[in-house]
């Protein structure tokens, strides 16, 4: 069993495999142009794997695929078959902004995924290309087709953006609850990568907006989700990720591994350490050593609570 500094056990490890993407959302990404890491410098599937495996043996139980965008980078099916073989009850799930979807959710379903996230900020054509910076709607709406076809369970992430998608909210409440897809609204988290334009949303605005056309309750928190759920009259229930209160950290279950071996306590601080060299030298000892002293060293809540704070970390990097 994993336990950090502040006595919360961690079973959930974040995997990125890439930090590229083929999207640009203003919530991520810069205007500017700007150069990835290169290739050489990411680790192998296989190098990825081994961490894996160290993580498991030492007590993760919930192994999530993330980027940049993870469908980019070739060969992700058999990466999953690798951990989904490794160990049985694993819950092992993914990440994506769904465009690629389409020509792989059957393969990753059968190397045993069997949960996908996928973000969709809305559901206008011009209004999901403002935000991605391309034209990405029918593939992505024909991807999280092709991942319900497939028998995997999906979710769905949105960032409300002030003056771009603010309005469609409750549509895509409606189109989520007719799929009985659940759809968790993700406050923004002010990033120094970010367009500089780019305002999100409160919870409580959140709510607002969403109050005016219906009712509902906020559901006790429990289990480690980041997200707090609110149930409406019907019995659907929706979430709000609310990074801007600091409720989730306390129980919070999740480390980080990037495409280039760095592992990272927490979505918002710089305080990491590379796994790589130790991988690359097959040191599972030294692997598990810095495992452990990330851990005690894992802040005890994030900081987007406190005023006007910006976090230098970016979200293609640390894979949300
Ligand atoms: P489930 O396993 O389905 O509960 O998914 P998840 O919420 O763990 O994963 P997902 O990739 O869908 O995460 C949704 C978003 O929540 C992330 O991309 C982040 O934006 C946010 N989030 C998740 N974990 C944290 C965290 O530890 N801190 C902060 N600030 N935000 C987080
Ligand atoms: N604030 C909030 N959510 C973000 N995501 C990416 N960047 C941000 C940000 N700055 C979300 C995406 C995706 C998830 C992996 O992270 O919408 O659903
Ligand atoms: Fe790509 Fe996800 Fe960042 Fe959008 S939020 S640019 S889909 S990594």
């Amino acid at each position: 069993m994993l336990i950090d500094g502040h006595g919360r056990e961690v079973d959930y490890l974040r995997v990125s495999v890439t930090e590229r993407c083929n999207f640009r959302c203003q919530y991520c990404m810069p205007e500017k142009p700007f150069s990835w890491v290169p290739r050489e410098e990411l680790l192998s599937y296989e190098e990825l794997f081994e961490f894996v495996k160290v993580a498991i043996d030492e007590g993760i139980r919930k192994v999530r695929i993330t980027g940049g965008e993870p469908l980019l980078r070739e060969g992700l099916d058999n990466f999953v078959k690798m951990i989904a073989e490794y160990k049985d009850g694993i819950d092992l799930a993914l990440t994506t902004n769904g465009y690629l979807l389409p020509q792989v959710a059957d393969k990753l379903a059968k190397a045993g995924l069997k949960r996908i996230n996928v973000s969709l900020d809305s559901l206008k054509e011009e209004v999901a290309e403002k935000i991605a910076q391309k034209n990405v709607l029918k593939k992505v709406l024909e991807g999280i087709q092709a991942a319900d076809d497939a028998g995997l369970k999906i979710k769905i992430n949105c960032v409300p953006m002030r003056g771009v998608n603010d309005k469609e909210l409750v549509d895509l409440i409606e189109f989520c609850r007719k799929r009985e897809y659940p759809i968790r609204f993700i406050e923004f988290m002010e990033n120094e990568h970010a367009h500089s334009g780019a305002k999100g949303y409160t919870s409580e605005q959140i709510q607002e907006i969403i109050g005016k056309d219906y009712k509902f309750k906020k559901v006790e928190r429990t289990g480690s989700s980041p997200s707090q759920d609110y149930e409406m009259e019907d019995g659907y229930v929706f979430g709000i990720i609310e990074p801007h209160k600091d409720d989730f950290c306390a129980t919070c279950n999740r480390i980080r591994l990037t495409a280039s071996g760095v592992l990272i306590p927490c979505l918002y601080f710089e305080d990491a350490q590379s796994i790589k060299e130790a991988i690359k030298n097959k040191d599972i000892k030294k692997a598990v050593e810095i495992l452990k002293d990330v851990l005690a060293k894992k802040p005890e809540k994030n900081r987007w609570s406190e005023d006007s704070k910006i976090s230098s970390r970016a979200f293609y990097e640390t894979g949300g």
